[in-house]
């Protein structure tokens, strides 16, 4: 549902992404690379939650509270987090108590106590940035890796976290009273060029079973943000090029499952960590959108070399939606 207006303002950017792909020398960084094998052999079983930190409030705690029980029962291997960690303005450096109030002092079940693996959003870029990344937050609380962009090698499943706040160039040139710390960002087109060869030079050297690439910010939505035409125009292609399976986001404050009838890519939103938006829902093709739920909660996903099953439940633990994507499947289909 790409305005013409967004399609005029992405396609100049697209040109310039693609001169600075002939200027730049090719380099070859690599993104840093994890490996979490999963416990048990036969599935990796994670919680996925965005758009979270606000102390407790917003029904944070009610949510935090039901991922301690679904992840006791699932015997969780790790966490993921989409992003926007800590509003409004992320954290004014690595002593911001909002680290442990919005935090340590919130996820305490026992079952959380495993890796969360975190991207930054847009309100986290508000504040200070490198704070969000210091290792002395892991000193704080061992749980905690965030990264702008790497990869997380889970044996059955790799992940592909992905920076996607400099895509937007609205918070660059449109800030509005916002304050964005752009350290290590500038120039943005550099940035994003080089983010995208990484991603696309690693999505094509994966040999895993399934390729899931985890971002901040939507591709496909229904919600009070919609989709970001950047992202469509930019990493779509990229997604599709390297059959990835799913792309899993925040920053609509939703639970959404939308599978693209273009591509069969699933679009799956965990972004209700805390503030909702009820009733926030623009119309979206039904044959697409298999879930939209406008209140709070979080999701869940059991993935076993020929199956990944995804559940979403709300604030009270209840199971909103459940899907299982088969690869079986899809080989055969493709035989
Ligand atoms: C907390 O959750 C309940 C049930 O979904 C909802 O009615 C209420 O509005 C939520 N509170 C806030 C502050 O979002």
């Amino acid at each position: 549902m790409a305005s013409s207006l967004n399609q005029r303002m992405v396609f100049p950017v697209m040109v310039v992404v693609g001169m600075f792909c002939l200027l730049v020398t090719p380099s070859i960084a690599e993104l840093p690379r994890f490996k979490h094998p999963p416990k048990k052999q036969q599935s990796l079983n994670i919680l996925v939650l965005g758009d979270w930190g606000r102390k407790g409030t917003y029904n944070q705690s009610l949510v935090a509270n039901q991922m301690g029980i679904v992840g006791e029962k699932l015997d969780i291997d790790f966490v993921i987090s989409t992003g926007d960690n800590f509003y409004e303005d992320g954290l004014k450096g690595v002593d911001d108590p909002a680290f442990y109030q919005s935090f340590i002092h919130m996820y305490t079940a026992p079952s959380l106590q495993k890796t969360w693996y975190t991207v930054l959003g847009n309100h986290d870029y508000r504040g200070d940035v490198e704070a969000q990344l210091s290792p002395i937050l892991k000193q704080k609380d061992s749980r905690w890796l965030c990264m702008r962009s790497f990869i997380l090698d889970g044996e059955i499943v790799e992940f592909f976290f992905v920076d996607t706040t400099p895509f937007v160039e609205e918070y660059f040139t449109d800030p509005g009273e916002h304050t964005y710390d752009w350290e290590g960002v500038l120039p943005r087109l550099a940035y994003v060029s080089k983010l995208l060869k990484d991603v696309d030079s690693a999505l094509a050297q994966s040999k895993a079973k399934w390729k899931m690439v985890v971002g901040h910010h939507t591709i496909n939505s229904a919600g009070h943000h919609g989709s970001t035409e950047d992202l469509k125009q930019l990493l779509v292609p990229i997604l599709e090029a390297n059959n990835v399976d799913a792309y899993i986001n925040g920053h609509d404050h939703c639970l959404q499952h939308i599978i693209d009838n273009n591509n069969g890519i699933h679009f799956i939103t965990s972004g209700g960590g805390s503030k909702a938006w009820s009733g926030d829902v623009k119309p979206w093709k039904l044959e697409e959108l298999k879930l939209y739920y406008d209140g709070q909660g979080f999701m869940s996903m059991q993935i076993t070399k020929s199956t990944a099953y995804i559940i979403f439940y709300d604030a009270f633990g209840k199971v909103l939606h459940t899907w299982s994507i088969s690869k079986d499947r899809n080989v055969a289909a493709w035989i």
